[in-house]
């Protein structure tokens, strides 16, 4: 076996051994896999839950460093809807290789979610988005971030080169769309785009996005949702604009301040999730 293959080898070991371990604490069977970005970890509290897993408890499983991401699985119940949350992800910034980093979506994968709903905080780009605003994700641009399928291929997720025309599902987007309707949440919607962070962008930078078509910046989500889109996963995202980006108005970033803005759309947020998720849950069960 080549270096490549015996490293691909002892990853998929891995994503077995987390398997088997979560299935050892819960016999929940996941139909959606919810990432909370930073800020919106507290959503968790909406469900009923069966059992909740710190990272540091899964042998060889990346663990969350970051601020604002509590970093523990947690499996339960929005009424009738198997969720299995990350509170809090892993980043890039923080060390983990691409393929680290999707390594929990894998895994939510393989236990049987078959949705993955992405969110996240992010910096507005877009001169008609406020801080506080929820934006739809409907496409990203990854060109900035290392690609997560780069290695050999496992095939047992998916193809060597995936089409990347619908990562982000209409049917499902629609749905999403309905719920905020339904629950008068206004709802902006947009191109993500991931920059690896830590460092948050600087003025030219944010003006090169935009002309590049983004709505949105932040440190995550694009390499999981092509990671998940790879493996089969029907994908859905929306953003917390936390922020107007670098150089949009007088104010310096901070990450403390990110947290906060996150936090106070929890109530929104909160709503537009749960009417989403009982939606999608009847649409894929
Ligand atoms: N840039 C990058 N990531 C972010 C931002 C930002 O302005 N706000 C929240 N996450």
């Amino acid at each position: 076996m080549n270096r490549a293959a015996q490293i691909a080898r002892s990853y998929e070991i891995s994503i077995d051994e987390a398997v088997s371990y979560i299935r050892g604490r819960t016999e929940l069977e996941p139909l959606i896999a919810l990432v909370l970005g930073s800020g919106l970890g507290e959503y968790a509290a909406e469900l009923t839950v069966e059992e909740e897993i710190p990272y540091t408890d899964i042998p060889d499983f990346p663990t969350s460093t970051a601020p604002g991401h509590d970093g523990r699985f947690i499996l339960g119940y929005l009424d009738d809807v198997p969720v299995i949350c990350m509170k809090g992800r892993v980043h890039l910034y923080e060390g983990y290789e691409p393929w680290d980093v999707v390594m929990p979506l894998r895994v939510m994968r393989e236990l049987g979610a078959q949705v993955l709903f992405v969110t996240n905080a992010s910096g507005g780009i877009n001169y008609n988005f406020s801080a506080g605003d929820l934006m739809l994700i409907t496409d990203h641009i990854s060109s900035f971030a290392p690609n997560p399928l780069i290695g050999p291929n496992f095939d047992r997720f998916g193809t060597r080169f995936p089409d990347m025309t619908h990562v982000y599902d209409e049917e499902l987007s629609d749905l999403i769309r309905e719920a905020a309707v339904e629950e008068k949440v206004p709802l902006k919607e947009g191109v993500y785009v991931q920059l690896t962070g830590p460092s948050f962008e600087s003025p030219a930078e944010i003006r090169m996005l935009r002309t590049l078509g983004a709505d949105a910046v932040g440190m995550s989500t694009v390499i999981e949702s092509i990671a998940a889109h790879h493996a089969g996963m029907r994908v859905v995202g929306v953003s917390c604009i936390a922020n107007a980006a670098a150089g949009m108005t007088k104010e310096l970033l901070s990450g403390d301040d990110v947290n906060l803005t996150a936090n106070e759309t929890a109530p929104l947020f909160t709503r537009l999730v749960n009417a989403s998720i009982i939606r999608i849950g009847k649409a894929v069960s």
